[in-house]
């Protein structure tokens, strides 16, 4: 079996959850199948992020058009590919690597080439008559297999993830006025994922009462689906969310518990080395201000995962962010790996976080996304699979996080169709793996 090849790629502009144009590639199995995927796009943006192409012509779309990468689908990546197995992923992204030739995938656009990376993947999958999962989870075998990892004792999946959930947005992604960016929850006591998300359901709603309840705004939500209330600071948003927690009758730490992305990348200014609060007024502080702000809400509310607590360049306040807190909670570099594997060999070597978020557009091409899997797994850095704040209908990253038994999914929150997609892809693989469905406990 598994003889299809590419017959053709298609690729046009649609848009965005934000109304912004992104690619969308068909990838056309010679055995007739159509595979089809939508690039995601994100707005807190780290500099060491693979090129996401736009056209730059104000006359369009505000210049966010992203025709230059339609063209270079159909133009330069679906000759080089066309004839090629879709099984092999690899040959694949190697084959778009090589047509690109930069660094930065600045040729031919990350959004270009992940556009057709994962089409290719949905093809193959439907040439096969399998589901997306199933096939990710062969390349995932393989890729363990050729790293001598799985002997290591690495899960071969697939498995469920837990899900770290946005219930309040601030940062980049909403209209309130919060320096970081995103306060989750992660229902650690859940025992299955459709536990898990009937727990998020609940202290969604909880966190909307909790915030009517005091006058706040309540109804308008970010871009990932989290309220977006004006608060007095940004502790005030911890509070909140552990109220919503009791209101549910969870015992914070144990039924639930806190996650953040600082996403603290935003508000430093690399030429004074520091950060900068612009709800706490005049409140200008070092990295190690950062980290003793950092572990004192460690401290004091069941905060069990923090996400770009510093900024994606400082490596010498990572080092001791992680030394002061990597033994308690999971630290998880966003921007500061942006999904690429020679960034996070560098914290592996300097002991910068323990955990890292990955996104397939920060890199672009399925290959190299699980390249970063491979090399965190068999570090011990725990892997969070996620979207971005720019998402669409495509639910590749569900399949993606089951597949690669990645134990954490963070997708936004339970709000709004483009990160419901995915939600609801899960509640369909969980049914398809059965009573037997593993699920991952994070503590
Ligand atoms: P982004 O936000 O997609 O805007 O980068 C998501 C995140 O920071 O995790
Ligand atoms: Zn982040």
């Amino acid at each position: 079996m598994a003889t299809a090849t590419v017959q053709g790629l298609r690729a046009r502009q649609v848009l965005d959850s934000r109304g912004r144009p992104t690619v969308e590639v068909d990838a056309i199995a010679s055995t007739g199948e159509i595979g089809r995927a939508i690039v995601p796009s994100g707005a807190s943006t780290g500099r060491h992020e693979a090129l996401e192409l736009r056209d730059g012509d104000p006359k369009h779309y505000g210049g966010l058009g992203v025709l230059k990468a339609v063209g270079h689908v159909a133009a330069t990546i679906a000759p080089a590919v066309r004839g090629m197995s879709l099984d092999d992923q690899a040959a694949i992204d190697a084959k778009l690597l090589e047509l690109d030739g930069t660094p930065n995938k600045s040729r031919l656009g990350a959004n270009a080439m992940l556009g057709v990376s994962l089409a290719v993947a949905h093809a193959a999958a439907a040439a096969r008559g399998e589901e997306l999962y199933v096939h990710l989870n062969r390349l995932w075998k393989g890729r363990l297999d050729a790293a001598g990892a799985a002997a290591a004792g690495i899960d071969a999946g697939p498995t469920m993830p837990l899900p770290m959930v946005n219930m309040i947005s601030g940062g980049l992604h909403a209209g309130g006025n919060l320096d970081i960016q995103d306060v989750l929850v992660m229902p650690v006591g859940a025992e299955s994922y459709s536990h898990a998300l009937e727990m998020i359901v609940a202290m969604y709603r909880a966190v909307g009462a909790v915030l009517a309840e005091r006058g706040l705004e309540s109804a308008l939500v970010g871009d990932e689906g989290g309220y977006g209330p004006k608060l007095r600071n940004n502790e005030q948003a911890l509070e909140i969310v552990v109220d919503a927690m009791l209101a549910c009758g969870f015992e914070p730490g144990r039924d639930a518990a806190i996650a953040l992305d600082i996403a603290s990348t935003h508000f430093f200014d690399p030429a004074s080395s520091s950060y900068s609060f612009a709800n706490t007024k005049g409140s200008t502080i070092d990295s190690d201000a950062m980290i003793a702000m950092l572990s004192d809400w460690v401290d004091r509310y069941p905060v069990i995962s923090i996400e770009d607590g510093l900024a994606e360049d400082d490596w010498a306040g990572w080092e001791r962010l992680t030394v002061a807190l990597g033994g308690k909670v999971q630290l998880i570099g966003d921007d500061l790996f942006a999904t690429q594997s020679a960034r996070l060999a560098k914290g592996i070597e300097a002991k910068a976080a323990n955990a890292i978020l990955i996104k397939v557009n920060q890199v672009g091409t399925l290959s190299e996304t699980l390249d970063a899997l491979v090399l965190a797994r068999r570090n011990g850095y725990r892997p969070v699979v996620s979207a971005r704040s720019g998402e669409t209908e495509d639910a590749t990253i569900a399949d993606l996080a089951v597949a690669t038994a990645a134990g954490q999914i963070k997708i936004g929150s339970v709000a709004r169709s483009e990160r419901l997609a995915k939600y609801n892809r899960m509640i369909r693989i969980e049914e398809a793996l059965g009573e037997g469905a593993r699920f991952t406990k994070i503590r």
